[in-house]
């Protein structure tokens, strides 16, 4: 398995992945606008030519805002998602805390990111306009 950085050609797949993963997909123009977005890094898992899975930050000073995540989902439970993680700090030597916002529902997703050491620090009350979104936090020491 391979990662990269995605790029304009990998959109097609990138989406097709965030359909069958995500209740509320981002669009070809959320997309876009994120992938230009100078404080935005998206890495892709390839495994021969296929596209395993995406992930995108946000980095603001010493803060990194995990903005998406998605594995096929016949390739989870595989480390994918770890691995890219991983990847994403490796990029940002400076960072020291690393935070996202997860459904209160999507226990799989809470349970991967505790999984890397992430907290439950906040809550924001109706961020998805059907959920409130659970706030989790890593402090990262290094
Ligand atoms: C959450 C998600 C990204 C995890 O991807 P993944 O590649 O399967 O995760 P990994 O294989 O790297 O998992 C690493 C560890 O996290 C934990 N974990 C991951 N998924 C889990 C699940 N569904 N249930 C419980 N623990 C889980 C485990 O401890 C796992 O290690 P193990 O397999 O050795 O037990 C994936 O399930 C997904 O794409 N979900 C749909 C999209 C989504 O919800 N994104 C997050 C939105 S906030």
């Amino acid at each position: 398995m391979k990662i990269r950085p995605m790029e304009a050609s990998d959109l097609e797949a990138a989406m097709e992945i965030d359909a069958l993963c995500l209740a509320v997909p981002w669009t070809a123009g959320i997309w876009r606008t994120e992938l230009e977005s100078p404080l935005g890094l998206h890495l892709v898992a390839e495994e021969e030519g296929w596209i395993l899975g995406q992930i995108g930050v946000k980095s603001i000073l010493d803060e990194l805002h995990i903005t998406t995540i998605a594995i096929r989902p016949e390739h989870r439970r595989a480390g994918v998602a770890r691995t890219l993680f991983e990847a994403v700090l490796d990029e940002f030597p400076k960072a020291r805390e690393v935070y996202l916002e997860v459904r209160p529902s999507n226990e799989g997703a809470r349970n991967f990111y505790s999984s890397l050491g992430f907290r439950e620090t906040g809550r924001r009350p109706r961020y998805y306009g059907d959920e409130d979104a659970i706030l989790m936090t890593s402090s990262l020491r290094r």
